[in-house]
């Protein structure tokens, strides 16, 4: 008899990405995939061409270097850093080493895709709460936490309604996840597209916090796949272990790193404005040119 597929597998409709052709247009950018219509830095486009007589040589392991990078960015330990194949790779990895059959993994109403997904590829069940005006609702997603629920999603500017949660329904979510032993894993993929503080520096004092972030969006690095998250020390570390070696090929490690280095990032944060992610407002958005500006030059 021939091996069942695993509970769940089969409850995953495929993806269907959204159109990438117009009739009559040479190049479309595709809002449907966030792709962001300024392209990459020309910094990192020139990392890019130069890693190319690397190809021979396998990635450095371990995202050494890109670790390197962000943790002089941010002023992180490279040990609470990991990297990974786009965040979506890091969202699969981390339902896979914390849920499985008979657990629980909870996100609001509208979370990205693919907190369902992967939760569905391990066997585990999506939970999904109901949001209210299209935002988390907090006391809905508390009431859902269980004995079983072992990841709480969030999405900090969610996508896809662009909706950020207050810092004082954050840390009360935290505050509940610590107390459950749940992980709370908060997803800055599109951070840079909003004035809001990052959380990342939280995420090394808390053991149940792990934030996700992302080079495809504001970095416009889509075509390379690369995303990194940062947790406590000791929780990275034990996550870092079921990676893949060479799981972040070595022209998107070189590409992100000189983005991410200073003056590095071209991408326009005032992009998010035509994604309709976050209500900006006009002094908002002029700041972010501002900032965007700044990056480039
Ligand atoms: C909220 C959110 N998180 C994560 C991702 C995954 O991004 P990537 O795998 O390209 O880093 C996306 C992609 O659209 C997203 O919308």
């Amino acid at each position: 008899m021939a091996p069942k597929v695993r509970p769940g597998i089969m409850d995953i409709a495929p993806y269907v990405g959204g159109e990438a052709d117009i009739p009559g247009i040479a190049r479309p950018v595709k809002l449907s995939s966030n792709e962001n219509p300024l392209g990459p830095s020309p910094k990192a486009m020139a990392a890019f061409r130069e890693a190319a007589v690397e190809l021979h040589r396998y990635p450095d392991g371990g995202a050494e270097r890109l670790r390197e990078g962000i943790s002089r960015r941010f002023g992180l330990a490279k040990e609470s850093i990991v990297c990974g194949n786009g965040s979506d790779e890091l969202i699969a990895l981390l339902t896979r080493a914390y849920a499985g059959l008979g657990d629980e993994v909870l996100f609001s109403r509208h979370g990205f895709l693919m907190y369902r997904l992967s939760t569905l590829a391990v066997g585990a069940t999506p939970r999904a709460a109901p949001e209210k005006n299209l935002a988390t609702d907090m006391e809905a997603l508390l009431a859902m936490v269980t004995p079983a629920t072992r990841i709480v999603f969030l999405g900090n500017p969610n996508n896809p309604t662009g909706t950020l949660l207050p810092h004082s329904e954050f840390f009360e979510i935290l505050k509940c996840c610590a107390g459950q032993g749940t992980y709370c894993v908060l997803d800055e993929s599109f951070i840079e597209f909003t004035s809001e503080i990052s959380f990342v520096r939280e995420a090394i004092r808390q053991s149940r916090l792990i934030v996700v972030r992302s080079l495809t969006k504001f970095h416009a690095l889509p075509g390379l796949r690369v995303g990194y998250l940062v947790g406590h020390r000791a929780v990275a570390s034990r996550f870092s272990e079921q990676l893949e070696p060479w799981s972040v090929n070595t022209l998107a490690l070189i590409a992100a790193a000189r983005s991410l280095a200073p003056g590095g990032a071209a991408g326009c944060t005032c992009t998010g404005a035509y994604f309709g992610l976050t209500p900006l407002t006009a002094s908002k958005t002029a700041a972010c040119r501002i900032a965007a500006y700044r990056e480039t030059t």
